[in-house]
């Protein structure tokens, strides 16, 4: 049988062996000429297409990525070929990894996605540190709203730090809720995180003493003009004309429902903090409001702390 082999993470496209395979009809590929095919298709999409593509072929042998480098002549079976052009081919459409896998990391855990649901985003990790933080130091206020939970990342996240921390997480889509109950259950806190579908704050049978909110908050014509448009679902990030649609009705409904002393986190738009801060003024005028910047240095999360009563 002939061995089709390359070297890993090489960056030269078309391979020969690849083209070799194509005109003999042979089936067998080896991990190292694998990776170097998914390499090539995935650097139309993305900067890191040599991890990507480790990452992408890990998951269909069902292998930890380093097992990889271990196995570079190791020959994939006719199964494990047919999904990975399958898998290569929905790569070619565009169709983000983490959709592809079924499953991707936030803050340190592992969640289900599927294209009902946003992709969990490394910057709103800053949005979960920062409620961890003030729950550390806000011991008795254990009640916490996750408004738009989509995967249930933020909520789940919280709940799994957080031992006592009892989450009402909401959510308008019928198909994210599905995604964020996989996810409750496969984190084991089911007892802890309950899960609504409805508008905003709408569900909610009380006050909590801090509310997490992603929603969704990219200006419409904006929206149209970026990638992330074509396969996410329009619902978590059409935040409407201005992009602060949800994010200001939010704030109006949020009075009834926030303890005296409580905290409401938004991530927001990077171009967004200064109006944010205005919204909230409005509803909030003797509040601690505040913008915070993500690891990029863009503005990403605005905190309104509520005055005691
Ligand atoms: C930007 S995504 C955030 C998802 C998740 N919290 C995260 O951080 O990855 C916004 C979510 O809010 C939901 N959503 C949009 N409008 C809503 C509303 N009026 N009430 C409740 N959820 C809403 C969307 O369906 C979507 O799942």
């Amino acid at each position: 049988m002939h061995i089709f082999t390359g070297r890993l993470f090489e960056d030269q496209a078309p391979c020969s062996f690849i083209i070799d395979r194509m005109k003999t009809g042979q089936q067998s590929l080896s991990i190292s000429a694998a990776l170097l095919q998914a390499t090539a298709a995935f650097k139309k999409q993305s900067e890191s297409a040599r991890l990507d593509a480790g990452v992408l072929l890990a998951h269909l042998l069902n292998k930890p990525r380093s097992w990889l480098t271990t196995h570079m002549e190791e020959l994939l079976t006719e199964d494990e070929c047919t999904r990975l052009d399958q898998a290569l081919k929905q790569v070619g459409e565009g169709l983000p990894l983490p959709y592809i896998l079924g499953h991707w990391e936030f803050h340190g855990l592992e969640f289900a996605v599927d294209r009902h649901v946003l992709i969990p985003r490394p910057e709103t990790e800053l949005l979960v540190d920062t409620a961890l933080q003030w729950l550390c130091s806000h011991p008795e206020q254990r009640r916490l709203a996750d408004i738009g939970t989509g995967s249930g990342c933020i909520a789940i996240s919280l709940a799994v730090e957080v031992l006592d921390l009892q989450v009402e997480a909401i959510e308008l889509s019928e198909s994210a809720l599905m995604i964020a109950q996989l996810n409750v259950k496969r984190h084991r806190v089911s007892e802890r995180v309950r899960l609504y579908c409805g508008d905003l704050t709408r569900p909610l049978t009380g006050a909590v003493d801090i509310v997490c909110a992603n929603l969704p908050y990219i200006p419409t014509n904006m929206l149209k003009t970026l990638p992330v448009s074509n396969h996410e679902p329009s619902l978590a990030l059409n935040g409407g004309v201005d992009g602060l649609k949800v994010i200001r009705r939010l704030l109006e409904l949020s009075p009834a429902c926030v303890n005296p002393g409580g905290l409401i986190l938004l991530e927001i738009e990077a171009s967004l903090g200064m109006q944010v801060i205005d919204l909230a003024r409005l509803v909030y005028p003797s509040a601690v409001i505040d913008c915070r910047q993500d690891f990029a240095g863009l503005d990403r999360l605005v905190s309104i702390v509520i005055p005691e009563a």
